[in-house]
């Protein structure tokens, strides 16, 4: 039976009983409960927690994740048939319908029915308070009871955090004498021939994060999970998960990029495992959005990733091997799982790019932890641990599963605290800069009414006047002070985009308002009086400044619209990261694995600005969070922010966003989008800038003054500015080689010229001469006589407006035999009334004193012919 089969048996068994068939959730939850989908429950546990279902019986294959969170087999993988860091779950489910005797027996059913299993080879265990659950196995399915064992703990199933949770009943097939001896308990001592193939979960209670129980689930439920590649190995008869058609091609094609075989010593079977086990991983979470980053769930993923590369540089690997794994994991799963399809591009790239980056300071970090493991007496400290962290972006578990090859101890507490030594330091930097931002106001205010959404003016009144954000009775004509609103018009800085300005105007005193921004769940408003005097009470006239606002609004429809656009070349994984939003001005950040090229650019603005045109309108409304993005599938990034009624902003037909900004209501408003510019901002992290409306205009504008003024220069037309500028420097080049060519030329001249001067001075030659020639000049030539005359010193000197110059140069010969010409020249430099350096065979003196020249040049030599003669 091949993996699609036995999905397809799975899903048809349990619709023809009345099960709604549900698509695989993301591996990444709706609500941040669990970090990944653990469990096919996972999508599923708000209608265990009582939200109505809409539909009491669903069945599912989920893809599921058990790396990084709370339920974690990463260490386990590679040591057992049995363990994924990725895998997929088949489970059926009932909220509040069937219970315990309907599970066992569907599941009986299915394995003993259409999968085939001899009944005889079926084991279970069973919670042991659960007698009921035994008795349905004895009596109403008539297994022996030799068959059944009672667990505590094993048969008791939680998500591992707060929850649904309950008593289970596992079964187990067993795969016969081929995998072991038989023993008496079956299951309990021996996992490889008794694998557990399908865990059944009585949903009966809930439990908090510390795992105690908190009460009892209003509508008891079923939730099982049925291991797919598990259940794949028995129907299809291979030894373990790996020898399944979910894993072959991928095992396969590791053989022939590592070398390692799949029937070789243990540590190769090993090595194909983890690397077939982690592309897997690596292409379902990038598929979902996941993109390796320094924490959270992107954290797990570059964890994985780099486990990977490590064990095949271990093995001696140098070949890259991911990328080309996830190819296969892509073609394997395409069909199934659409996403995996749709990312393709980005799964390879990422797998390729962080690969080569970690390769390159791997080795490095290999070399410090191997050297490092040579004089650690048993425990590796963890300041070690931490430098390979810090600086070779080690994660600990790598450095922990080196050091335990070698039979070494990580100090994991060493580790950590280093890590948050850092941390802190870290945190002490950016509290230094923002000591304003973290007071609180000193007096109790309502929380503030936001009315900016409808109109830009509104009659209120003023709560609170504030200096410093300490109340204060008034704020007089020419002060700076902070206002608090009844109800404002202006929008308070959030979501990226910046607070409004605008003017209050009430019967005693006016002012103009500089900032709005949220304190203390309170609307603060920044003003300057500019007449008469605000206190409490005053009635008064908010005017926000409408042209403020509307930039503001071009620019955060913009960004929607911009983000959009990314996703739709750039692909599915781009995520927004942050975002600034100011009048006629964005900074959009996202994730990102390399940076666009100038065409891509284009391509985007180009987009932008057609879907400006369209002139579509945008629309906002609040709704439930859960509609929101359940129903709607509104983007939301930073989902622990909203409450539970949200906001969502739509533009066209094809954005949709959480936001609580403030928007254009027709696409046209924004007139232009002229992108400026992307860049890095950090791993896999990228930023686009760009201006709207007539800020836009202007920038262009401005760029077209800079390039007439070019051409003007250039004296050419402005479209011939770009032939024009390279005429120009071709010529330039031409000048150039000229003049190198009369420099050529001059100091042969001057070689030529000198070479029969040359005069014998004791064991060598001398060549001394003033000269007419620069410094530069006078260097060659020194340098090309020296080079045509054995066993020779020459000096020369010439005088210009920067003063004297002397330069000397010897043979090697003479050098090798201990001569130094920066001591020839050292008597001569007094002379000119300067300093001598150098080397011993090329040394230059030079100083003001053009008079002494002549002088110098006799003293360098006298100097010069002592030593040869010596
Ligand atoms: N949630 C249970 C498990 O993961 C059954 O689906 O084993």
């Amino acid at each position: 039976m091949r993996a699609e089969d036995i999905r397809r048996n799975f899903l048809s068994f349990f619709a023809e009983r009345q099960h709604q068939v549900v698509p695989s959730a993301s591996l990444i939850p709706a609500d941040a409960t669990v970090m990944f989908a653990v469990a096919g429950m996972v999508q599923f546990a708000p209608y265990f927690l009582g939200s109505p279902a809409p539909h009491p019986r669903a069945a599912s294959i989920q893809k599921c994740m058990r790396a990084g969170g709370k339920l974690n087999d990463l260490e386990e993988v590679g040591h057992t048939p049995i363990h994924h860091t990725f895998f997929e779950m088949a489970g059926n489910f009932s909220f509040g319908d069937y219970f315990k005797p309907d599970a066992i027996r569907f599941a009986w059913d299915l394995l003993t029915g259409p999968f085939g299993i001899d009944p005889d080879r079926i084991w279970v265990t069973v919670h042991v308070s659960d007698d009921e659950a035994e008795q349905i196995w004895r009596e109403q399915i008539g297994l022996a009871a030799a068959k059944i064992n009672r667990l505590d703990k094993e048969n008791f199933w939680s998500m591992g955090g707060a929850g649904p949770c309950g008593p289970s009943s596992e079964i187990f097939v067993d795969r016969g004498p081929d995998y072991g001896p038989a023993r008496e308990q079956g299951p309990l001592d021996d996992e490889r021939r008794y694998p557990e193939v399908w865990n059944l979960v009585f949903m009966q209670y809930t439990q908090d994060d510390d795992g105690n129980i908190t009460g009892e689930l209003a509508r008891k439920g079923i939730d099982t999970g049925m291991g797919f590649e598990r259940m794949a190995s028995v129907l299809q008869d291979v030894p373990t998960n790996y020898d399944t058609d979910v894993f072959v091609p991928i095992m396969q094609r590791a053989e022939q990029i590592t070398g390692a075989r799949r029937d070789g010593p243990e540590a190769e079977q090993r090595l194909l495992k983890i690397l077939s086990d982690h592309a897997r991983s690596l292409t379902f979470l990038v598929a979902d959005g996941v993109m390796p980053s320094n924490e959270g769930r992107g954290y797990v993923l570059r964890r994985i990733l780099r486990r990977a590369v490590t064990k095949a540089r271990l093995a001696g690997v140098t070949d890259p091997v991911l990328a080309e794994l996830c190819k296969v994991v892509v073609d394997l799963f395409g069909s199934a799982y659409p996403e995996v399809m749709r990312e393709r591009r980005s799964i390879v790239e990422i797998a390729s790019l962080e690969e080569q980056r970690f390769a390159r300071t791997l080795e490095a970090g290999l070399s410090l932890l191997q050297a490092e493991l040579q004089t650690a007496g048993g425990v590796l400290p963890g300041q070690v641990a931490f430098r390979l962290h810090d600086t070779y972006g080690f994660p600990l578990e790598i450095t922990q599963d080196v050091a335990k090859d070698h039979g070494i101890e990580v100090d994991q507490p060493g580790f950590e605290a280093a890590m948050l030594e850092q941390r802190e330091r870290s945190r002490a930097d950016t509290h230094a800069g923002k000591a304003g931002d973290v007071r609180t106001l000193d007096i109790d205010l309502p929380p503030a009414e936001f009315v900016g959404f409808e109109g830009l003016e509104a009659d209120t009144r003023v709560l609170a006047v504030l200096q410093d954000l300490r109340a204060v009775s008034a704020a007089p004509e020419g002060q700076e002070a902070e206002l608090v609103l009844d109800a404002t018009p202006f929008y308070p800085e959030g979501g990226g985009q910046v607070g409004d300005r605008g003017w209050i105007q009430g019967g005693e005193g006016s002012a103009d308002v500089l900032d709005s921004r949220r304190h203390a769940g309170v609307i603060v408003l920044r003003v300057r009086v500019t007449s008469g005097r605000l206190q409490p009470g005053d009635d008064v006239r908010a005017i926000v400044d409408p042209r403020h606002r509307a930039g503001a609004e071009q620019a955060h429809t913009a960004t929607h619209m911009l983000h959009h656009v990314l996703r739709e070349s750039l692909g599915e994984h781009v995520r927004q990261m942050g975002s600034l939003v100011e009048p006629g001005r964005l900074r959009f950040d996202f994730s990102h694995f390399s940076g666009l090229t100038p065409d891509q650019l284009a391509e985007i603005e180009e987009l932008i600005n057609t879907r400006v045109e369209d002139d579509d309108g945008v629309r906002w409304f609040e709704t439930g969070y859960r509609e929101a993005v359940e129903e709607l599938g509104a983007m939301h990034f930073f989902e622990e922010k909203y409450g539970d009624v949200v906001r969502v902003v739509e533009v066209g037909d094809y954005s949709r966003e959480l936001c609580g900004g403030t928007h254009v209501r027709q696409t046209g408003r924004i007139g232009l989008v002229k992108v400026l510019g992307e860049g890095s901002i950090g791993s896999n992290l990228r930023r686009v800038q760009a201006l709207t409306g007539t800020d836009g205009l202007r920038w262009v504008n401005e760029r077209l003054r800079q390039a007439e003024r070019a051409a003007e220069l250039a004296r050419v037309s402005p479209e011939q500015l770009a032939s024009g500028v390279e005429r120009l420097l071709a010529t330039q080049k031409d000048l150039q080689k000229a003049l190198e060519a009369q420099e050529r030329d001059r100091v042969q001249a001057a070689v030529e010229q000198l070479i029969p001067t040359a005069r014998t001075a004791g064991s060598g030659r001398l060549v001394s001469a003033r000269r007419s020639e620069d410094s530069g000049t006078l260097r060659k030539v020194a340098v090309a006589v020296r080079d045509r005359l054995d066993r020779c010193v020459v000096i020369l000197g010439s005088a210009g407006e920067g003063g004297a110059n002397i330069v000397a140069a010897a043979s090697p010969s003479l050098v090798s035999e201990g001569l130094d010409v920066r001591a020839i020249l050292r008597p001569a430099a007094a002379h000119i009334g300067g300093g001598a350096g150098g080397k011993e065979n090329l040394a230059s003196a030079g100083g003001r004193n053009t008079a002494g020249l002549d002088e110098a040049l006799a003293a360098a030599a006298a100097e010069a012919e002592g030593v040869l003669s010596a």
